[in-house]
């Protein structure tokens, strides 16, 4: 953990200047053309990517010494860029570029700059660095907008370390739930002693909080995720929504014993519980193809190879395009699970984690982003998202649009996702193009 813990800046503290009163470096007057502003990304994007806990592969996770690490390089990169940069009450990087006037409303960009363990380096960090790259090139230009632009850059997006994501982008939208302060990591840290640990109050989570009238819109750059806009030889898409999903903590309590004395008939094995459980859930989905049922976590315990596992604990992540299809699904799988604890003797205890509705991309921004496609000379495609994304929590505040950029055969969440530098180029260019042209939504 961090050995010199710093606050927030400003968090709690009503006096500090307000995120509306930032001031920027000087400025140049060269333009950035071709392939610069994507070879640029990359750069920062490997950079990024050597800030991990591990030497072998890339995990940087909410609260840790790299989150510290990468929060100060991304704000580092936001002074350069002409912004005003700070870090809120909940560990996201915040920075802001001034319209032709003071004070003007935003148009928010951005992403989550955590990662899960061992993955990509592209999922989050492509959309908050590319955002960093436009501002950079607008102030290069001497351009200021009649509108202000905010980056941020979200501190949790995955929800790895505590089993509830999206906690940077609720901070920002007001929906952060405090009682998932009392969670606890795989080390027994609670979300709030972590937070003390890493130099933020608890208490003060709610000055992150932004209003609706600070922001014009949210614009939010990702990679696809999947194998969509590769199969239709596209470097980018129009993001038309986000699918909803809900997360389960289910721990099955049956007896340890030991391995070699007890009877196979007599065993109340709580992981061989959770195996069934797990293939009567797969199984469900497998049968449907609008469903996506995924268990990523299981633990035994008390974890030994001579005794029968006491006591199993696992997760399930369920998505699916319509909302009503995913609630149908969990309760589905919910009884499955209450039915095979009954048969083999097992206490089941499941607790939902997360819940997230559906979330629509606005049309009149699916519209614009539609439109900076067409005016960079690619053909336009319309896509849903099945990953989850920071504007499903922004969308509480603001409306919200999002273009996606392919990534190599649709991989993701894995250390072989990659970017070709054309697509990073094109995503940016496509990015720039929309910031340009943006016209707040008309009243009515
Ligand atoms: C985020 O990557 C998610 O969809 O879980
Ligand atoms: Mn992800
Ligand atoms: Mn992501």
């Amino acid at each position: 953990m961090d050995p010199t813990p710093i606050r927030a800046d400003g968090a709690c503290d009503r006096s500090a200047p307000s995120p509306l009163e930032g001031g920027t470096k000087g400025m140049t007057a060269t333009t950035t053309i071709g392939t610069a502003l994507g070879e640029s990304i990359v750069a920062q994007i490997d950079r990024l990517a050597s800030i991990s806990e591990s030497e072998t592969d890339l995990t940087r996770i909410f609260l840790s010494p790299e989150h510290r690490q990468a929060a100060d390089l991304i704000r580092s990169w936001m002074e350069d860029a002409g912004m005003a940069a700070r870090m809120d009450a909940i560990g996201n990087v915040i920075g802001r570029y001034e319209g032709d006037q003071p004070k003007l409303p935003a148009l928010l960009l951005g992403s989550h700059y955590d990662t899960v363990r061992n993955a990509g380096k592209w999922d989050g960090p492509l959309g908050v660095v590319s955002a960093i790259a436009c501002v950079a090139d607008l102030r290069r230009r001497g351009k200021r907008l009649p509108f202000a632009i905010e980056v941020i850059g979200f501190a949790d997006e995955e929800g790895v370390r505590f089993n509830s994501t999206l906690l940077g982008s609720r901070a920002v939208a007001g929906t952060f739930d405090k009682a998932v302060l009392s969670s606890r990591d795989h080390n027994g840290i609670s979300m709030q002693e972590a937070l003390q640990h890493f130099g933020l109050d608890p208490d003060c989570i709610g000055a992150a909080v932004r209003a609706p009238s600070e922001y014009l819109a949210y614009l939010e750059l990702h990679i696809e995720q999947g194998p969509v806009l590769e199969a239709e030889g596209l470097p980018v898409g129009v993001v038309t929504a986000i699918s909803g999903a809900t997360r389960l903590l289910v721990t099955l309590e049956g007896k340890a014993g030991h391995a070699g004395t007890v009877p196979m008939t007599m065993r109340r094995d709580a992981l061989a519980g959770a195996a069934e459980c797990i293939i009567a859930i797969e199984s469900q989905c497998r049968k449907d193809i609008n469903l996506f049922g995924t268990v990523g976590v299981i633990r035994a315990e008390p974890g030994a190879t001579n005794v029968i596992p006491g006591r199993s604990t696992f997760t399930l992540d369920m998505r699916s395009a319509s909302d009503e299809h995913r609630l149908q699904a969990v309760s589905l799988a919910v009884r499955t699970i209450e039915k095979i604890a009954q048969d083999r003797g097992l206490a089941p205890q499941i607790k939902v984690t997360y819940e997230q509705r559906r979330t629509p991309c606005a049309d009149w921004l699916q519209a614009q982003v539609s439109s900076a496609i067409a005016r960079q000379g690619f053909r336009t495609l319309s896509l849903p998202s099945g990953a989850g994304h920071d504007g499903m929590a922004i969308a509480e505040i603001t409306d919200i649009g999002m273009i996606f950029v392919r990534c190599r055969g649709g991989i993701s969440h894995h250390p072989d996702e990659h970017v070709a530098l054309d697509d990073v180029t094109s995503g940016v260019n496509v990015l720039l193009d929309v910031i340009e042209h943006f016209e707040p939504k008309r009243a009515g």
